[in-house]
């Protein structure tokens, strides 16, 4: 019988995998971003501000590349990626882990004649990888993959469920900006409803004292209720509004996303997702305020902000590679 549930082990809340009634085997999955409480999120950026030293330092750098040695992961998307897969790559060479990887697996891999995610794990399962890295179009897809493996599963995007290292980098991001993950005003903008970036950050930020978060959006795109019933839960406060510019003028953090597309039944239904950023609509964004987007950007933020210091989008990209060494270091440690 598989059952699931989270389990503290190493710090990291592990998913229990029952093989059969007396075998346990304790896997260090990374599903949702809810599996890392404050310590261990700390502990994660710590690392992560350690790798970057690490890297500027020649000698520092070659040791590093030598860490995990003889270790191997797997990147198995099914949807498309620049960062996310390219840094999870980037960041195992770096740590001297090696590499299988099939891009377009939904297409290349054997997915495309029928076989079930399941079914790919147990095959995946045979080969010795110290961690499996998985992006999938449908939300849950990851979690079914993770209960059936007992090689460590990353989710790298499920759907419109959960982006759990896109939320770390942001996380990380704003705590290198600001030096701190609470007492924050933060606006999310754009498409809450489909995107997966905006669920995932909420959740973690909500686990940090003294937030306000407002949502920005048209009706249809609005932040799902289960984030919701979450943020009031945390007592999180938070607002709907459709007022951008008064919501820019006391916020800290702007987080702008782009409209799903590619999840959405009929997207000739919306041009955009209802308001896009531009020099004129950040005009009262006070001056020590940060613009993040976990990207890519299509035209929900003009070219013209890229020069404005308050723009650190390229710059939070660059940081999942810190953090995803943090995380790849600390499960292949234990593995
Ligand atoms: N932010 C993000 O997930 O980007 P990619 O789709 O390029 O991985």
């Amino acid at each position: 019988m598989l059952s699931m549930q989270d389990f503290s082990c190493h710090n990291l809340r592990t998913t229990r995998l029952w093989l059969n009634s007396c075998d346990i085997i304790l896997v260090m999955h990374v599903v949702s971003i809810d599996q890392f409480d404050t310590k261990l999120l700390k502990e994660i950026f710590d690392q992560a501000d350690n790798f970057q030293k690490l890297l500027d330092d020649k000698d520092s750098k070659k040791k590093l590349s030598e860490k995990h040695s003889g270790k191997q992961i797997c990147t198995l998307f099914y949807e498309p990626s620049t960062r996310t897969r390219l840094s999870f790559e980037t960041a195992a060479l770096k740590l001297g882990i090696g590499v299988v990887s099939t891009e377009s697996a939904g297409q290349f891999s054997s997915a495309s004649k029928g076989e079930t995610i399941e079914d790919t794990m147990q095959v995946l399962n045979q080969y010795g990888f110290d961690a499996i890295i998985i992006r999938h179009p449908e939300t849950g897809a990851v979690k079914r993959a993770a209960n059936v493996s007992q090689t460590p599963v990353i989710n790298a995007g499920d759907g419109k469920g959960e982006h759990p290292t896109q939320a770390l980098l942001d996380a990380y991001t704003i705590r290198k900006e600001f030096g701190r993950l609470d007492n924050l005003r933060i606006v999310m903008g754009g498409d809450l409803k489909y995107g997966r970036t905006v669920r995932s950050l909420a959740r973690l930020l909500s686990q940090y004292p003294n937030n306000h978060i407002i949502f920005v959006s048209i009706p249809k795109l609005m932040m799902d209720q289960d984030i919701k019933n979450l943020l009031t839960s945390s007592g999180t406060t938070f607002e709907e509004s459709t007022n951008l510019e008064q919501a820019l003028s006391d916020s800290n953090v702007v987080y702008w996303t782009r409209l799903q597309k590619e999840r959405l039944e009929k997207p000739g239904d919306f041009d955009s997702a209802g308001f896009d950023l531009i020099k004129e609509s950040i005009k009262n964004l006070p001056l020590d305020a940060i613009i993040l987007h976990p990207l890519p950007r299509v035209d929900e933020i003009a070219v013209e902000i890229d020069s404005d210091p308050r723009a650190k989008y390229f710059q939070q990209a660059g940081n999942g590679l810190y953090i995803r060494m943090a995380l790849l270091d600390k499960i292949a440690g234990e593995s």
